[in-house]
């Protein structure tokens, strides 16, 4: 039998270890899914505390219970820091970070270093997919050198996949298993395999002609979400210019029952994903003398949101006769969406470093973050305050930053000085509540 027809038939008889390489926020959840359908489940990841966890059971992340992971646990998902291991999976599905240098280029390094990594330990027989989100060409141009250069034949004797993650963390409505996933492969062989590694674990694999189709279309589904957010940021402002709410007009909108999506203003763009794919393009494409207006644009309004939000923050003050400079600021929400524990580029932390070298004496609620965490860019030596009236109504504004669901929103506005809501939770605003 051909190593494809060998992949193929242990993919479809449950009989293939799979080996997830980097157990954060992708893979963690992934794993949990392939041990749910029985197959044997290695994770890698250079942190060993999460394999420690992992064998401890144990969760950490807040939004999965510990009880997903004991079950995987007990259905054969166990985690190493040892790649040497890699040779025992039969696939190997790199679930890495993708960010951006300073200067906003892609830092696809973690990707490449993992590749070279399994390729000292890779055996003949064994599909590798790439899930992290990236440029389109990566595969063909950093993944398949490597694979080759180890003496492998794609499509032949080891199969080269690229499949995006489309994870939500938080969002009740889908699980891994029911968000459709796109999959392509280097070759025809390599895509076979590739459906029939993902066909056990997701209702709907959607094939695709090439890697760098499937690479382009992660991009465009973020990229149309940071377009889109731009533009609604946009209108917020102008409608706040106006009078007007704008929530009542995405609201009305929202009711053509065809050609109009909702989207929602907010304080800024947050998560691995949306502020930074967009610039994964951005780069690619000046190497084909192209400019990408839109997604530059979009950036601009998004990344300007925090420095409004602190405007209309002194603009509350103001109104109680009170400046930045001295005043106690509350605010609500670290994390960069709601009911998370994931505080990466989330505009709440930027609001609070810009209000801080404005002279407020800031603070935080986030029951998601006891301590204020380790950040690159930012410091906080702060705990998070405890959530009750008194706290509220100590401080002399409440910025609404992530509407967390366990935050109670009546009391927010009932008993706070002043609060400004960058999430759209007032039904009102007027001398006491302003939304920004
Ligand atoms: N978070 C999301 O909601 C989401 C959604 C869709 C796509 N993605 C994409 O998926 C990829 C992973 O994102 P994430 O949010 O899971 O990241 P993450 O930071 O939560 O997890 C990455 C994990 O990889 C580990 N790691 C780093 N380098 C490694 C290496 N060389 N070998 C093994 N493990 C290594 C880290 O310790 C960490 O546990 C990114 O490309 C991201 O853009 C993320």
């Amino acid at each position: 039998m051909s190593f494809k027809d060998q992949l193929i038939q242990k993919f479809s008889d449950r009989s293939a270890i799979i080996g997830i390489i980097g157990l954060g926020y992708v893979g963690l959840p992934l794993a949990i899914r392939y041990a749910e359908e029985r197959y044997t489940v290695l994770g890698f990841d250079i942190d060993p505390a999460k394999a420690e966890k992992i064998a401890a059971g144990q969760t950490y992340f807040k939004h999965i219970p510990n009880e997903l992971v004991k079950n995987a646990v007990e259905n054969g998902f166990s985690a190493t820091s040892d790649f040497s291991r890699a040779s025992e999976a039969d696939a190997l599905i790199i679930c890495v970070p993708t960010p951006l240098k300073e200067h906003r280029e892609p830092d696809i390094s973690y990707v490449t270093s993992t590749m070279d990594s399994l390729a000292l330990h890779m055996r003949a027989g064994q599909v590798v997919s790439l899930e992290s989100t990236t440029y389109p060409g990566t595969t063909e141009e950093e993944l398949k050198p490597r694979i080759e250069q180890a003496g492998f034949k794609i499509g032949v004797d080891c199969f080269l996949v690229y499949s995006p993650e489309r994870e939500d963390p938080g969002n009740p409505n889908f699980t891994t298993s029911t968000i459709p996933k796109v999959v392509s492969g280097s070759t025809p062989e390599c895509l076979e395999v590739g459906t029939a590694l993902y066909s056990g674990v997701i209702n709907q694999v959607v094939p695709v002609s090439s890697t760098q189709v499937a690479e382009m279309s992660k991009l465009l589904e973020n990229i149309h979400r940071a377009v889109n957010i731009g533009l609604v940021n946009e209108m917020k402002i102008v409608a706040d210019k106006m009078g007007i709410n704008i929530y009542e007009v995405i609201e009305a909108a929202a009711t053509k029952p065809f050609g109009f999506v909702p989207y929602y203003p907010g304080p800024g763009l947050g998560g691995h994903c949306i502020p930074i794919d967009p610039f994964y393009l951005t780069w690619k494409a000046r190497e084909f003398g192209v400019n990408t207006h839109f997604i530059e644009l979009a950036g601009e309004v998004n990344s300007y949101m925090p420095r409004w939000v602190v405007g209309k923050i002194a603009e509350a003050l103001n109104s109680q006769a009170k400046a930045v400079n001295g005043s106690r600021i509350l605010v609500l929400g670290l994390a960069y969406k709601k009911n998370v524990d994931d505080i990466r580029e989330s505009p709440s932390v930027e609001i609070m470093q810009q209000l801080r070298e404005q002279g407020a004496l800031v603070e935080y609620c986030d029951p998601y973050f006891p301590e204020f965490p380790h950040m690159k860019r930012y410091r906080f030596d702060l705990r998070t305050r405890e959530f009750s009236a008194t706290t509220l109504k100590t401080f002399d504004c409440v910025v609404i930053g992530t509407d967390h669901d366990l935050f109670d929103y009546d009391l927010i506005f009932k008993e706070s000085q002043l609060v400004v809501d960058t999430r759209g939770r007032a039904r009102e605003h007027n001398d006491r509540v302003f939304r920004a």
